[in-house]
């Protein structure tokens, strides 16, 4: 059986051992500061094995030593936002838990695999490969999956189509300067542009980019089912080597122009993690709005070197 542990035992990080565990795709470890969290809440999935038909082992423990072996570490450590915050505002805390964590994972499992769901999760991705100097393939950063699932979400309201006919595609930085992708977007094939008036289209990626602080302000902590759920897609993707090609961050050598940081972009996910980066070809608007995400991910990238050596 493949082992995947998920650090950090909160909403996110209980509801992608939720997610997982329906999938039965690995045996699942829970790793969290708090005594007792990561211990019930296992126990509590484990005693829901026995409905859903599903045999997966779930262990939540307190320290490291439990995730020996793991084939895919996924980190959910760390605070969530509050109402008016930004993901940037949770730097300073989340780069304290979020470097030590990975350097401990990799410990207890050379050969792991890393997905980052923390935020501010570009920089937190960046923090993660820095630290444990791991080539660019094995630290992934989740965000476009659930940015553009978010978006699909949106389309599938407003037409009333399946959510599986409906491709988006959210690329750039985890924040408001985020870019939905309206032209690579489609409903079965038929352009977004084409389907929806122009007003509507519009309205869905605002909300598409504020679909985070949308969360936030209802549940007054930052959204879980949703980004769980992306995590457990590419920890899927990576344990059943479907070369399946989906965005996510990834650190840039180049692709769009980029490089020394993590950016969202169409990437190919296998059982060596990060198989590829595909590259789109961007009209003027598209590369503008490119630029400007990145830039507002280089000052998070930044911050975060006055903080942490690297
Ligand atoms: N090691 C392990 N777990 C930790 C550590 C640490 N050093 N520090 C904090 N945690 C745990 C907390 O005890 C808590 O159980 O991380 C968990 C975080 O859970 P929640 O507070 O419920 O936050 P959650 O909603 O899961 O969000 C976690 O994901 O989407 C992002 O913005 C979100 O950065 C946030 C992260």
């Amino acid at each position: 059986m493949n082992k995947i542990s998920i650090i950090g035992a909160g909403m996110t990080g209980a509801s992608t051992a939720h997610w997982l565990a329906e999938r039965e795709l690995a045996d699942i470890v829970l790793v969290d500061i708090v005594e007792g969290v990561p211990q019930g809440k296992s126990l509590d999935l484990q005693e829901a094995m026995p409905i859903v038909g599903k045999d997966v082992s779930l262990v939540g423990a307190n320290d490291y030593s439990a995730t020996a072996g793991s084939d895919i570490v996924i980190i959910t450590a760390g605070l969530p936002r509050k109402p008016g915050m930004s993901r940037d505002d949770l730097l300073s805390a989340n780069a304290g838990i979020v470097g030590p964590a990975a350097e401990q994972c990799l410990k207890y499992s050379p050969d792991t695999i890393f997905v980052v769901l923390t935020n501010p999760l570009d920089t937190m991705a960046y923090l993660a490969l820095k630290k444990t100097g791991l080539p660019r393939e094995r630290v992934i950063g989740q965000a476009g999956i659930l940015d553009s699932a978010r978006m699909r979400a949106f389309v599938a309201m407003e037409t009333g189509v399946s959510v599986e006919n409906i491709n988006c595609y959210v690329l750039g930085g985890h924040g408001d300067e985020m870019v939905p992708l309206t032209r690579h977007s489609n409903v079965a094939g038929i352009p977004l542009r084409e389907y929806l008036p122009a007003d509507r289209l519009e309205a869905i990626v605002a909300r598409t980019r504020k679909g985070g602080g949308e969360i936030v302000n209802l549940l007054k902590t930052s959204a879980y089912y949703a980004p769980a759920a992306a995590c457990a897609q590419m920890a899927e993707a990576i344990l059943k080597d479907k070369h399946l090609i989906v965005p996510c961050s990834a650190f840039m050598q180049g692709e769009y122009g980029l490089n020394d940081m993590f950016f969202g972009a169409p990437v190919q996910l296998g059982r060596k993690g990060m198989e590829r980066i595909v590259e789109y070809s961007l009209d003027a608007d598209e590369k503008a709005a490119f630029e400007k995400s990145a830039v507002s991910v280089k000052e998070t990238h930044d911050a975060l070197k006055k903080l942490v050596a690297l």
